[in-house]
């Protein structure tokens, strides 16, 4: 079906299931990791729940359970010059040892530095988010404007750009009437993190690049996802992403299972109103794909909010506390001190419709997969360290504007 398609971040939650998603729908995929993320959680002892091989081994097991070669390459793509190597034939061929595959039809680029805790743990933290996710985008849009301007790129930005403000969230744009006169602007941002600060920061750059060389670009901006099954990772246990459940680059719905597993009482950060919008990890897989099948237009930056419901978090616990009943585990739910300053009870009303009019058919949290992520992680439960779940050493300066 598909043609080259080069996935920045290839070892990553979201790029590893990609890799394979678009390997089973035809396309030739290259993936692209320098490891960052591993290295990270290793150098602050934050297991993953179960060993995850790196890609050698896995695209290896790949190709032999069926699926097309998917080839990889080890870069650090905070460095101008490794990126460019990937958009060049002969560069291409030294680092893959495989023929070139042809200029990238799609480059989906996952390969930044993704936790909001993390990114403010202290300044040497929030220095290597900043240069890391910056220079890989910048290297990036300069790439594609110089080597190959064709090339459709999708970013995987985040909801939490837009922050909770007091109006409803539109897919990116607003329509502006300011003294009888009318615009279009970016929806405005108001990160909460320092890491949601470079994600706007990658909006504004790609959205001037956009303007200044006409590129195609489409932004998705992700809710938090869950979920660590996908119909390809069912092949075999190796290919399964791999799964935080500590504070820093676990997300919420992670953390409550292995903490009802855990035995361990569910982490609610203050009152627990806080309100975001969630996405099953299959449904991702199906939102890129339908970006990627539907490219943008060159000159165009397409925004499409990619959530498929909207939970407080009060609620989802409440949701993984009856699943854990369900299944005769003793779960209970403690109100801890927030180490997030941010709002507790607001308004979120976001706009999320453009992805389901490109075809995707969303998939609810329900009572099946929230039993099917406990069994996994029950299966795993030895490995599980209590002490690295929750250690409130770590504030984020999250303060809405007032
Ligand atoms: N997982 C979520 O819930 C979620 C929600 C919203 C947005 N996102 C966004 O989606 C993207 C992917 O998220 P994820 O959860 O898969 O994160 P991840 O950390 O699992 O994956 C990112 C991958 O990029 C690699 N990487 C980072 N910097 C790199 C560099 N300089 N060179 C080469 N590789 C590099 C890392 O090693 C890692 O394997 C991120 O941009 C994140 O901001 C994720």
């Amino acid at each position: 079906m598909g043609g080259h398609i080069c996935i920045l971040g290839g070892d990553g939650y979201l790029g590893w299931p990609s890799a394979m998603r678009f390997s089973a729908l035809g396309y030739d995929v290259t993936v692209v990791d320098n490891y960052l993320r591993r290295a990270l959680c290793a150098r602050h002892g934050l297991d993953f729940l179960y060993p995850v091989p790196r890609l050698a081994e896995r695209t290896a097991l790949w190709e032999e359970l069926g699926g097309r070669r998917i080839r990889f390459v080890e870069l650090d793509l905070a460095e101008p010059e490794n990126m460019r190597a990937l958009f060049d034939a002969t560069d291409y061929e030294r680092l893959c040892g495989a023929p070139w595959p042809g200029e990238p039809e799609t480059v989906l680029h996952y390969a930044e530095q993704p936790s909001a805790p993390f990114s403010q743990r202290d300044y040497r933290c929030t220095d290597l988010t900043i240069v890391n996710n910056l220079r890989v985008t910048s290297n990036l849009l300069c790439a594609v404007r110089d080597l190959c301007p064709h090339t459709h790129i999708v970013h995987i930005g985040t909801m939490g750009e837009y922050g909770t403000p007091d109006i409803d969230i539109e897919e990116g744009w607003l329509d502006i009437t300011h003294k009888g006169r009318q615009d279009r602007f970016l929806f405005p941002r108001q990160g909460a993190s320092v890491y949601h600060t470079t994600k706007i920061m990658d909006t504004d750059l790609m959205w001037f690049f956009v303007r200044a060389w006409k590129l195609r670009v489409t932004d998705l901006m992700q809710g938090p996802v869950y979920g660590l099954e996908t119909e390809e990772s069912r092949r075999h246990p190796d290919l399964r992403p791999y799964f935080n459940y500590d504070d820093q680059f676990g997300t919420v719905i992670n953390r409550f299972i292995v903490q009802a597993v855990a035995g361990y009482p569910l982490t609610i950060y203050g009152k627990g109103g806080q309100t975001r919008g969630y996405i099953n990890i299959n449904d991702t897989l199906q939102c890129v794909a339908a970006a990627v099948r539907h490219p943008a237009r060159p000159g165009e930056l397409r925004i499409f909010n990619q959530i498929t419901e909207t939970f407080s978090v009060r609620e989802l616990a409440r949701r993984v506390q009856e699943a854990g009943r369900r299944r005769g585990l003793d779960v209970t739910v403690a109100h801890v001190e927030n180490p997030r300053t941010e709002a507790e009870e607001h308004y979120y009303n976001p706009t999320y419709k453009a992805l389901r009019e490109l075809g995707v058919v969303p998939h609810p949290l329900d009572d099946e997969v929230l039993d099917g992520m406990i069994e996994v992680v029950q299966s795993h439960a030895v490995r599980i360290r209590p002490e690295i779940i929750f250690r409130p050493a770590v504030k984020c300066e999250t303060r809405k504007q007032e």
